[in-house]
Order: C-alpha cells, then structure tokens, then sequence
C-alpha cells in the first residue's frame, strides 16, 4: 500500500525544532544578560554604599556603624582589623573566624580598597563583597548576595515553559495554513497541459516527465489510429480481389480451363490475407509487451541454420545462394519471437536480391555480445530510406514492391522483438549493391 506522508506533519515538526532551537538559545542568552545586569546594578550599589559608610565612619566614628544596623537586611557590613578579628558585623554573628585570609580584606589593607566575588555553598547564591580602608586603619566590608544563573535559569523557567506550549500551537497552525499554502497551486496543475501552468520550478522536473509521457501516450494513441487505418485497407484489398474472382466464378462466367488459375488467385490472395493477419496478431503480442514469459538459451547459430533451410526452396526459385557460418552461441530470450525476426531479415534479404545472387550469415560471439550479420548482393537501399524501412507498412518504391509482395510489416515486427530483448538492429546499404543487416544482442540477460 502506499505510504501516506503528511505534509502538515513534516512542516510543524520542521517549524517546532527551529523555533525551539531559537528559544533554548534566547533562554540561556538571556539568563547570561539577566545575571550580568543584575550584578553590575549590585556591584554599583554595593560599591557606593562602602563609600557613604566609609566617609561616616571616618567623620562620624564607628558608632555611627550601630545606627544603620538592621536598615538593609539583604546588605551585610562587616568591620575587621588588621590582624583580621572582626570588630562588628550587621546581621550579629558571633564568633566569626579571622578575615585576613578573605581576598577583598587583603587588598583593602595593602590599597584601601578591594573587591571579590564568591558563590556561597549552603545559600545557592553569589555573593558580592566590596572592602574599604578606613582613616582609623581597619577595614569596612559591605556584602551583598545575588541570585546565581542556575537561579535565575529557573526563575525563568516558567515563562519560557509557557511560550513553548505557545510555541507548539503555533507552529501548528502555522503548518497548518503554510500546507495549505503550498499544496494549492499543486491541486491546481493541469495535468493534461503540463507545461501550462505558473507553479513551483521544484516542480518543473516532474511536470516535464507528465508532460513527456504525455506525448508518448498521443504519439502511441496516433500510431493505434494510423495503424487501425492501414490495417483495414491491407485487408479490405485481398478480400475485395478473393469476393470479385469468387463472384465471377459463382456466375458460371469462367471457362473450364481457366478455373485453375482463378483458384490459384484466389488461394493467393487468401495466403496473404493469412499471412497478413499473422502479422498483426504478432505485432499486438509484441505491443503488449508481455512477452518475457518462456525464456529459454535459444542457439543462435542452430536457429539461423534451421530458418535457411526453411527459406532454401524460395531461395533455389531464383537462384540465390543461402549460406551460414561462425559458430554456436547461447542467447537467452524468446525462441518464437528471435525465430520471427531472423526469418524476415532472411526473408528480405531473398526478396529484395537479384536472381543468382547470394545471403550469407554470420552468427557469433563478440566482446559486446552475440551478434548476427545478415549480408545480401541485392537491390539495396537509399540512404535516405534506412530509417523509414522499420515504420509499419512502410514499402519502398511501392509500384515496384507491388510485385514482390509483401505487407511493410517485417521489419517492424523486427524492431520491436529486438526492443522487447533489449537488443540493437542496424542497417546499412547500397543502393543496387546490397545491404547489411546487423542484430546485436547485449552482453548482460
Ligand atoms: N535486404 C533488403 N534489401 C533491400 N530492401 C529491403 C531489404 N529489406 C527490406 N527492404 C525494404 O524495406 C521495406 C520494408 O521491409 P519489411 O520487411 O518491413 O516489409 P516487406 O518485406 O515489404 O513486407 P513483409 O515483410 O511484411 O512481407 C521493404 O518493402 C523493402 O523495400
Ligand atoms: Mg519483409
């Protein structure tokens, strides 16, 4: 069965990864910008509140220090001397280890001023500190935490969660409207006027193809039609002769003695009514294309020989000379229809010889393949007519041919018994020469 696609799915899904590659880039740019601001803006305040309390305390005093206690809760102030003890610290913890080893301590105490930023452990949070030497030599910290990117990564998990589903709907109806888009002007195409239509050059490739077998359809439909038409007047041509002499006979009109010949015509006209019909019925197998049932190794060499022999007493009539040589050679295809073409080449090549003269064929195995040559010393061919020869019906000079006999379909037969085992049938010729027929049959069956 065949395996339906659907374009509205392909299309939301190809919209979905890019619109969410898109937004888990923005996601974590924007928490990097988010963070980057918030601790600048931190940075700032934390660095001018040092500066107030630092120029308090030094005009002030460290009393001062007792008095801002508690007003920020989110804002520590430490003050440590020199050796390091903490002398005071906002948010009253006791006990505090020695602060000397604390980086922004250090650099106060040998610049006046020093700053460090670490990610406290047990809060989850940066933190901030900003140093600065007082007059009296020891040092006021202000500190200040900070939400860390992991924090705000998923503060804003939400929002992003919630434009996501977004998202997801829209690329939806997106996929949705954009199929429907796309697929419109392919409903529109004209399929029997390919080339008509305004669509998309994707689209080009294919339309050529329809509108190529389009072609071969009409050409094929044309052919039907010629052939129909030819086929009625080759046949309505010896029924009409057999119906005039039987007519005649039936009146008693013909003498005794003539009655013989008038059989003789009519048996003959009725020979190539049957020979005719063959033809066609031969011609429409090998139409239908089907044939590639029965394959067998057919010897070519075997067939050829036994096809000579069957031509050899129309041969003698006129004198002409059959011969065969080269050497045995298996091919792989169907015996009726190999029999059929090599018998009209043969056929022809009797036909259209001069009396006493002579058909030799070759039959082997070449590097492309096996091959068959067919050589006569007959009348020969235009240029001209070499291409024409294998068109159905197709007779040259028909006025003379009229005398030979024949229907123009042999080598149409021909052509396409060599197409349907992919092999190839070339001719050359001489006009009042001879000619040369060439089947080549391919390497690979
Ligand atoms: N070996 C040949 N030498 C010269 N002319 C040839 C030769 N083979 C074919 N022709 C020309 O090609 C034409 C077409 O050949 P084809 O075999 O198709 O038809 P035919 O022989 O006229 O009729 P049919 O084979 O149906 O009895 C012939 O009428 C003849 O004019
Ligand atoms: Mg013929």
């Amino acid at each position: 069965m065949n395996r339906v696609l659907r374009m509205k799915d392909r299309l939301q899904r190809g919209i979905m990864l890019s619109l969410f590659v898109v937004l888990f880039v923005s996601y974590i740019v924007t928490v990097a910008i988010i963070y980057k601001q918030n601790f600048s803006i931190m940075q700032y305040e934390v660095n001018q509140e040092a500066k107030y309390i630092k120029n308090a305390v030094d005009i002030a005093g460290v009393d001062y220090l007792k008095k801002i206690d508690n007003v920020d809760r989110d804002t520590r102030i430490t003050r440590i001397d020199t050796s390091g003890r903490v002398l005071y610290d906002s948010q009253g913890i006791k006990d505090l280890d020695n602060h000397l080893s604390r980086k922004e301590v250090k650099m106060a105490l040998k610049t006046g001023k020093g700053e460090d930023k670490r990610t406290s452990p047990t809060l989850g949070k940066d933190m901030y500190y900003y140093a600065l030497l007082l007059d009296d030599g020891t040092v006021i910290r202000v500190s200040k935490t900070i939400d860390n990117m992991t924090s705000i990564a998923l503060d804003i998990l939400p929002i992003m969660g919630g434009i996501f589903v977004f998202m997801v709907a829209l690329s939806g109806f997106i996929a949705i409207w954009q199929t429907r888009k796309i697929v419109g002007p392919i409903n529109d195409i004209d399929l029997e006027k390919p080339l008509e239509n305004a669509t998309y050059q994707e689209l080009q490739p294919l339309l050529n193809s329809i509108d190529e077998q389009n072609r071969e359809k009409d050409a094929i439909a044309n052919m039907r039609k010629e052939f129909s038409a030819n086929v009625s007047h080759e046949l309505k041509t010896p029924l009409t002769s057999i119906s005039g002499y039987a007519e005649i006979m039936k009146n008693g009109m013909v003498r005794p003695q003539d009655m013989v010949d008038f059989s003789k015509r009519i048996y003959d006209e009725a020979s190539r009514l049957i020979k005719l019909v063959n033809d066609i019925i031969n011609i429409s197998i090998l139409d239908e294309g089907y044939a590639n049932i029965d394959r067998e190794d057919v010897d070519l060499y075997d067939l050829c020989n036994q096809i000579i022999s069957r031509l050899s007493s129309q041969a003698n009539k006129r004198n002409i000379k059959l011969s065969i040589e080269g050497e045995r050679v298996d091919y792989y295809g169907i015996r009726p229809i190999l029999d059929e073409m090599v018998y009209n080449i043969c056929e022809n090549a009797i036909k259209y010889n001069k009396d006493g003269g002579s058909v030799k064929v070759w039959v082997g195995d070449t590097l492309d393949g096996p091959k068959i040559f067919f050589t006569d010393t007959g009348i020969g061919m235009e240029k001209g007519e070499l291409n024409r020869i294998f068109e159905r019906f197709y007779r040259i000079d028909k006025s003379h041919s009229k005398l030979i006999g024949g229907t123009g379909l042999g080598l149409s037969i021909v052509k396409h018994a060599a197409i349907l085992h992919g092999a190839n049938v070339s001719v050359e010729s001489e006009l009042g020469k001879g000619t040369k027929f060439e089947i080549a049959f391919g390497r690979n069956n």
